[in-house]
């Protein structure tokens, strides 16, 4: 019976159908965006040096000038952030090409108490990469350059500013594959990713950015670099420094190089797009997954309906499964021999239709409808942009309440200014995405939704940041996650590697609440 399911051709995309790509861009405009200092008035700016024009001069002289933007329509993009929900301040964009300069520029930022914030592909989603106040921006935008990709080791050693989707060309061509993978992979630096210790939807497979990270460079804030570039997999010499880097989100040192073990690319690659009536089946189909498709299993993904149907709408494109569908999941398989992959695969689908676990759904072996399925699944970041103001929420969560919170939150909003509230994320890391639309950013609304989520997810013993950090937006929750024991270990680090705080300031660390 299955064999018949998996040859089935794909009743929504018609097979002439060619990639999606994102057309649309949020409607919001950055000039409209609120300055932070304004929209969070009880913040106060540092007691750091102002720009002048003696600071410019020497940034001019070590890069040249066309490295040094501060025209006020160049720097415009770098002040606001990629969810248009913060806008900073800063006259001064700078754009190192080398680890020498960025230590050039560091230790020059540092001798004159002048603060920075670092920013790579600007798609971070909780404030982390735009200034607050004036802070220079440094952007490795221009740190592109792959050093080395080792074959037989599967080693890849780049600079921080290296695009991701490039990176997953260069190491594809040479038989091996990126283990992180995420919807914003067209635009964010590697550096970036390895700054937030981003996680995405290969992380099932290959494990957190902890694991695949053999090295990293970084300039600490008075300039001195930190070669902890090693590329070899077992090396206990001693603590693990560059683990700091991983996640601290620019406030430890900016990341200049890294080098990254890249595991051989899948021969065989499956995607299953699953109609489901109740969250309960959801998790019953993971279980099933686990144990029927083991090895092969790479990614588990979910979203409710109103996630799905803001991407179709979104991307014009058709939905794969009804759409009156309460929940779907995307299921990917990744392996080294189609037949044995497929033949798990088949006894997976036929099993879970045997349980009444799935209700309709498609299969897709080839590339373009395999990646036409995934980009309904990473489209729903920029579709929900659409609808104006996005307040955005990542939480882990156990399995059993995984969803309860979307369903709690959409109770709690009704009668209020809010478009939509949704949940889809990457089940099988238990990590939900709990967001919720308005037309515009509301003060009211923002204090319905928080504290009280963070609340309810540390209640059910949670974390308030599964990936994408702590960045701005939620130093005043840190603690929820962190015992008080933890974040003044943290402040103490942050003391020895940036005595006078100019690393991103205002950003990771807890902080009166804004
Ligand atoms: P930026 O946004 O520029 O910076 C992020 C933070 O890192 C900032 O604090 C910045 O100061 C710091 N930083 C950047 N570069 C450096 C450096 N070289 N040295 C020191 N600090 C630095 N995240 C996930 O975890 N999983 C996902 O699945 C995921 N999907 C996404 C999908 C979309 C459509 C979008 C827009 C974002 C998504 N994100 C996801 C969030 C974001 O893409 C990731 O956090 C990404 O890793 C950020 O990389 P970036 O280069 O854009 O960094
Ligand atoms: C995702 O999984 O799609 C990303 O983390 C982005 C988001 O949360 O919207
Ligand atoms: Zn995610």
């Amino acid at each position: 019976m299955f064999s018949n399911y998996l040859a089935r051709p794909c009743r929504y995309f018609p097979a002439q159908c060619t990639v999606v790509k994102f057309l649309h861009t949020s409607p919001v405009k950055c000039s409209s965006v609120e300055l932070t200092q304004i929209r969070y008035s009880n913040l106060k700016r540092g007691n750091y040096t102002s720009l002048a024009d003696k600071h410019v001069s020497f940034f001019e002289s070590l890069l040249s000038k066309t490295r040094v933007l501060t025209d006020k329509s160049d720097v415009e993009s770098y002040n606001v952030d990629w969810l248009k929900t913060m806008r900073g301040a800063s006259k001064v964009v700078l754009k190192p090409k080398s680890t020498e300069e960025v230590s050039e520029i560091l230790k020059y930022c540092n001798d004159n108490v002048l603060a920075v914030c670092p920013q790579g592909g600007n798609t971070g989603l909780v404030g982390g990469s735009v200034p607050v106040f004036d802070e220079i921006v440094i952007s490795t935008v221009l740190m592109n350059e792959i050093i080395s990709i080792n074959k037989t080791s599967g080693v890849l050693v780049c600079q921080a500013g290296c695009v991701l989707e490039n990176l997953e060309a260069e190491v594809t061509e040479r038989g091996l594959v990126m283990p992180l993978d995420l919807g914003a992979k067209g635009s964010c630096h590697i550096g970036g990713n390895i700054s937030t210790n981003a996680g995405g939807i290969r992380l099932l497979r290959y494990g957190s950015l902890h694991g695949s990270v053999l090295g990293v460079e970084a300039v600490k804030a008075d300039g001195t670099v930190v070669d902890c570039l090693s590329t070899l997999k077992k090396d206990n010499t001693g603590y693990h420094l560059k683990h700091l880097f991983l996640g601290s989100e620019g406030t430890l040192g900016i990341v200049t190089k890294v080098a990254i073990q890249c595991p051989p690319k899948p021969q065989a690659v499956n995607v299953a797009f699953l109609a489901l009536d109740s969250f309960e089946k959801v998790l019953a189909t993971y279980r099933l997954a686990r144990s029927c498709l083991g090895e092969v299993l790479s990614s588990f993904e979910f979203m409710d309906r109103d996630s799905l149907m803001v991407a179709v709408t979104g991307l014009k494109l058709k939905s794969p499964v009804p759409e009156d569908t309460p929940f779907s999941l995307l299921i990917e398989t990744s392996g080294g021999n189609s037949d044995h992959d497929e033949a798990k695969l088949s006894l997976f689908l036929e099993q879970a239709t045997n349980k009444g676990f799935i209700n309709d759904g498609t299969l897709a072996t080839e590339p373009s409808r395999i990646k036409m399925l995934w980009d309904l699944r990473e489209g729903i970041t920029q579709s929900l942009t659409m609808d104006g103001y996005v307040y955005k929420y990542d939480i882990s969560l156990p399995m059993e309440h995984f969803y309860d919170i979307v369903s709690i939150m959409k109770e709690r909003l009704k009668g209020t200014s809010f478009i939509r509230c949704c949940g889809y994320g990457h089940v099988g890391d238990g990590n939900l995405h709990l967001n919720v639309t308005a037309p515009s950013f509301d003060r009211d609304l923002l204090d319905l939704i928080e504290p009280f989520v963070y609340e309810w997810t540390a209640k059910h013993r949670g974390s308030v940041s599964a990936e994408h950090g702590i960045g701005f937006k939620k130093t005043s929750v840190v603690h929820f996650s962190k015992s008080a024991e933890a974040l003044k270990l943290m402040a103490q680090i942050k003391a020895i590697m940036d005595p006078k705080g100019i690393l991103n300031p205002y950003k990771v660390l807890p902080s009166d609440p804004h």
